[in-house]
């Protein structure tokens, strides 16, 4: 692959909005991307056109109609089948640079230790979605589950918002435990968010500088 693919990770409220958008203003200004390459922005789930109706069902609440935790599973692979088909294998063969808010590491820390799907079979799945495809770099933004409800308070949630402290307590450790395995780069959220835009920015002018 000729781009380099960016992914942004941690529960709700921690700040990846912001900092996305930081980095997507600095990037372009940071000489690491070639002048010919663009850098895109986008997410999971509803980073495609399809992934935008997806995210709809997966993301609104209705008791009624509630996804099992297998179809909830299914659809965010759905999503990202469609994301990464449509929108990031071509982007990356053309050079292109993507910084993504969220990917496979938040099924396994929201539908694996958050739901408690069996963590192989959702490797398996993320294997056949995902082939070979893995990001560059990924960033955890950390703050604690007790300080994601507080930033949170003003705000109607929506479905998987909706599920409470105890749920985020599940998320929030396997997302350490996924950090660990997979040698994210872990950085508090609760500091200034300068600090944290800061560190993100060394972080990837240390990786990237060399083999542009
Ligand atoms: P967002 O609000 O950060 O865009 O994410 C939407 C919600 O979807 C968020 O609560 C996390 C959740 N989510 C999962 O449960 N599994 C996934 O695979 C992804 C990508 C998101």
């Amino acid at each position: 692959m000729k781009g380099k693919f960016i992914v942004i990770e941690g529960i709700d409220g921690c700040g990846k909005t912001t900092q996305i958008n930081e980095l997507y203003e600095w990037l372009p200004k940071s000489g690491l991307i070639k002048e010919n390459s663009k850098l895109i922005k986008t997410r999971e789930p509803g980073g495609s056109l399809l992934g935008k109706e997806i995210r709809e069902m997966i993301l609104k609440n209705n008791d009624e109609n509630s996804p099992s935790n297998l179809t909830e599973l299914l659809l965010y692979y759905a999503d990202r089948a469609e994301h990464i088909s449509k929108i990031i294998l071509p982007a990356l063969e053309n050079g292109d640079w993507i910084i993504c808010d969220r990917f496979s590491g938040s099924t396994l820390a929201y539908q694996g230790y958050g739901r408690g799907i069996n963590i192989n079979n959702i490797k398996k799945l993320d294997n056949i979605v995902c082939q070979n495809l893995q990001p560059d770099i990924t960033f955890l933004l950390e703050i604690s589950p007790e300080e994601s409800v507080l930033r949170r308070r003003n705000k109607v949630p929506d479905r998987i918002e909706s599920e409470g402290i105890n749920f985020l307590k599940k998320v929030d450790f396997g997302f350490k435990i996924i950090a660990e395995e997979q040698n994210w780069i872990v950085i508090s959220a609760s500091s200034d968010k300068q600090m944290i835009s800061d560190s993100i920015q060394k972080t990837l002018l240390n990786k990237f500088n060399l083999n542009k």
